[in-house]
């Protein structure tokens, strides 16, 4: 059990973070003021539907976004007090990937098709734990294989990528990100690009390890279904900005925004087709939304009200660590 002390202070606090793309178009804010607070032996989830800012986020935190067309325009991204955005690279290396982790989508654009398994796996290892030896590196391969539930690891290890299945590359994946015991797990979409059953096994997988390593986890995803399995609390963004946060049962019970509300509707029943995730909010999420006066979602809410289109929603505390941006958010507690 984890103690209330615990939970008093944040292992990464994001601040005011503005993220913008220089594009042909002008300058695009992909993340606009994002503010949230991830706790030690938690999961947060980030949920928005596709550019939304969900990734910029995640490659903001490692000091991963594309050069030289992203800036970051503002902001601190505290962990353990370091502002990993003040870091040089020296210092950066020793922060990412060794106390904080990612694992993407496609698991191929992470692994080196050229090189077997064990080797890539090994690299990871030597790199944060110069002392070990080759037997001992060895053992914390087949170790860390076993960790994530890949049968017959010894065989594996002599393996290129492109000789097992796409489920078992994510484990892969998921092995080389816990090489370094990282206190951060961030999965950017880890599993939208498997089957459903697959999707189901990793997911377990991580909650499994998150339970064991008592990492904290950052899960970022556009299904809120996905989310609710792994996270104690959810970020909902849309169009950069985080629009609504609280504790999944607070969200899933007691939505706030209009948004989170339709999200919540666009979960997948058993018997519908993925592919119908989203049917259910009419249109897109605009671009270049910065220059939206008014809620960025107005144009898509069957709520709003005329007042939606000029005023800009304040954030307004719902109850205890639920937070809404909406000028009519459903569930006002007094
Ligand atoms: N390399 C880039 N160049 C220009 N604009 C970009 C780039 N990467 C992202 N953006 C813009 O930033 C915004 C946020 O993108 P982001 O990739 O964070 O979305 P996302 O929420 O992760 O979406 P998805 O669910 O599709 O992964 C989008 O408007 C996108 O067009
Ligand atoms: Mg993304």
């Amino acid at each position: 059990m984890t103690s209330a002390k615990q939970y008093l202070k944040p292992i990464l606090e994001v601040k005011n973070l503005s993220v913008s793309f220089n594009t042909e178009n002008g300058k695009n804010m992909a993340v606009d003021k994002v503010n949230f607070n991830l706790f030690p032996n938690t999961a947060l989830g980030i949920v928005g539907e596709s550019g939304c800012g969900k990734s910029v986020t995640a490659l903001s935190i490692v000091r991963l976004l594309p050069k030289p067309s992203a800036t970051i325009e503002a902001g601190e991204i505290l962990f353990a007090d370091t502002d990993i955005l003040k870091l040089n690279p020296q210092q950066l290396c020793s922060i990412r990937g060794d106390k904080i982790s990612v694992i993407f989508q496609e698991p191929m654009t992470a692994l080196n098709p050229v090189h077997k398994i064990g080797k890539q796996i090994a690299e990871v290892i030597k790199l944060h734990n110069k002392n070990l030896n080759q037997i001992e590196i060895e053992n914390r391969i087949i170790e860390l294989l076993q960790k994530t539930e890949i049968p017959d690891p010894k065989k594996r290890i002599n393996e290129y990528p492109h000789q097992i299945s796409g489920g078992m590359r994510q484990r892969v994946v998921i092995a080389i990100a816990l090489a370094c015991e990282p206190s951060i797990l961030i999965a950017d979409e880890p599993t939208t690009a498997l089957d459903a059953t697959i999707q189901a096994q990793i997911i377990e997988l991580i909650k499994e390890i998150k339970l064991k390593t008592k990492m904290s986890v950052i899960f970022i995803s556009h299904d809120l279904g996905v989310i609710a399995e792994i996270c104690d609390k959810v970020a909902v963004m849309y169009a950069g900005k985080i629009i609504e946060t609280g504790k999944t049962a607070d969200i899933f019970d007691n939505p706030a925004h209009p948004y989170t509300k339709g999200l919540i509707n666009s979960i997948p029943t058993l018997k519908q087709k993925r592919k119908t995730i989203l049917n259910t909010i009419k249109g897109m999420v605009p671009e270049f939304a910065s220059s939206i006066k008014g809620c960025k979602f107005e144009n898509r809410c069957s709520y709003a009200q005329p007042i939606c289109k000029t005023k800009e929603p304040e954030q307004i505390l719902i109850e205890h660590d639920h937070l809404v941006n909406c000028l009519f958010p459903f569930s006002v507690k007094n």
